[in-house]
């Protein structure tokens, strides 16, 4: 099978690319790659691993992309957050090219389409575009990563791995929330890219199912060190949403980090929209039940890994 991956040298674009690599279906890996990055540390280890680099702008001339794209079966997108609108007129090229199918980039939590999450209502516009042009696709999410689950310890023992602490659980940290560790992605979406069940289906892949108060308590039980709680509430949540939107209307385009956080944590936190019964209510449907042979890394492991200095911190 002939797989394209946009944003291959990305954290969920690395994963993708080993899952692809390991698994027992053979696949052909092209990864498409901003010219200007071509030469990055993780693009020369792609190379290494006998993937195929090619460098193109998103917003590169589409017949380039349609060239590309031409005989292609699968495209993956995993593109940065912050250029999630460029994947449109990619769509096109690959409706254009014939693609057999088309994942946008979505590999994240499980979220109604409007009007919770602003990040998500991108991620729907495209796919909106994917059904208007009826360009075959699976949208895959997968939970909050393991690597930004946990929060720091008071000896700083995690701090090398931990590029963004969970310090904060949202409401009374009960809701329930699933969770991947990011190296498992890539794994799920090798199953889902070669199973046609899932194609023009939303696919909600995840491993473990743990609240954050869960993930606090593993984490003190496992490290013998005392945490505190600090709890923030759904009002707190709702007025740093309100204060990065006054500061975008103002042009302060960095307050976006700020909004999706807050709104990431009302999400998953306050409302409990990542789990698998809020995910199969909004359509999606459930890895455990397609691949119940599939086997994961669970967060206890994750939570050893930290311990013994054997994490791999995101965004390094
Ligand atoms: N489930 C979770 O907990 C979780 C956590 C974080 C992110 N996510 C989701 O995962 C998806 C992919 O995000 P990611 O964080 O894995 O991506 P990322 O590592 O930040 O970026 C992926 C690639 O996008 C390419 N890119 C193209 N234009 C870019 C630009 N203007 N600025 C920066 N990079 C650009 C870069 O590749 P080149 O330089 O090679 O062109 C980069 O390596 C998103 O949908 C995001 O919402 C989920």
């Amino acid at each position: 099978m002939k797989v394209v991956v946009l944003g291959a040298s990305g954290e969920t674009g690395r994963s993708i690319v080993s899952g692809l690599l390991e698994s027992p279906d053979k696949f052909e890996i092209t990864a498409v790659s901003r010219p200007s990055s071509l030469e990055s540390k993780n693009n020369q280890t792609l190379k290494k691993l006998g993937v195929n680099l090619v460098g193109l702008d998103l917003d590169g001339p589409q017949d380039e992309w349609v060239r590309l794209f031409t005989g292609i079966d699968v495209v993956i997108s995993a593109v940065n957050a912050a250029v999630l609108r460029a994947q449109i007129p990619i769509a096109d090229a690959a409706k254009k090219a014939g693609v057999g199918r088309f994942i946008p980039c979505c590999f994240a939590t499980a979220c109604p389409p409007r009007g919770v999450m602003q990040v998500r209502e991108i991620k729907e516009d495209v796919l909106d575009h994917i059904k208007k042009i009826y360009l075959p696709y699976t949208v895959i999410d997968v939970g909050w990563w393991y690597q930004i689950s946990a929060p720091r310890l008071p000896s700083g023992r995690v701090d090398y791995a931990v590029a963004f602490p969970s310090d904060h659980i949202a409401g009374d940290g009960t809701a329930p929330v699933a969770r991947t560790h990011l190296q498992d992605v890539g794994r799920y979406v090798a199953r889902i890219i070669a199973d046609p069940r899932t194609l023009n289906k939303m696919v909600f892949a995840y491993s473990e199912v743990i609240s954050q108060g869960q993930v606090v308590d593993m984490l003190e039980k496992a490290s013998g060190e005392h945490l505190d709680r600090n709890y923030i509430s759904e009002l707190e949540l709702n007025s740093q949403v309100h204060s990065s939107q006054e500061a975008l209307r103002l042009g302060d385009v960095s307050a976006i980090q700020g909004l999706w956080v807050a709104q990431y944590q009302l999400s998953w936190g306050i409302r409990g929209d990542n789990s698998p019964e809020h995910a199969k209510y909004l359509g999606y449907l459930d890895c455990k039940e397609l691949y119940p042979d599939m086997t994961y890394i669970t967060f206890e492991e994750y939570v050893k890994e930290l311990l013994n200095g054997k994490a791999i911190r995101v965004y390094a």
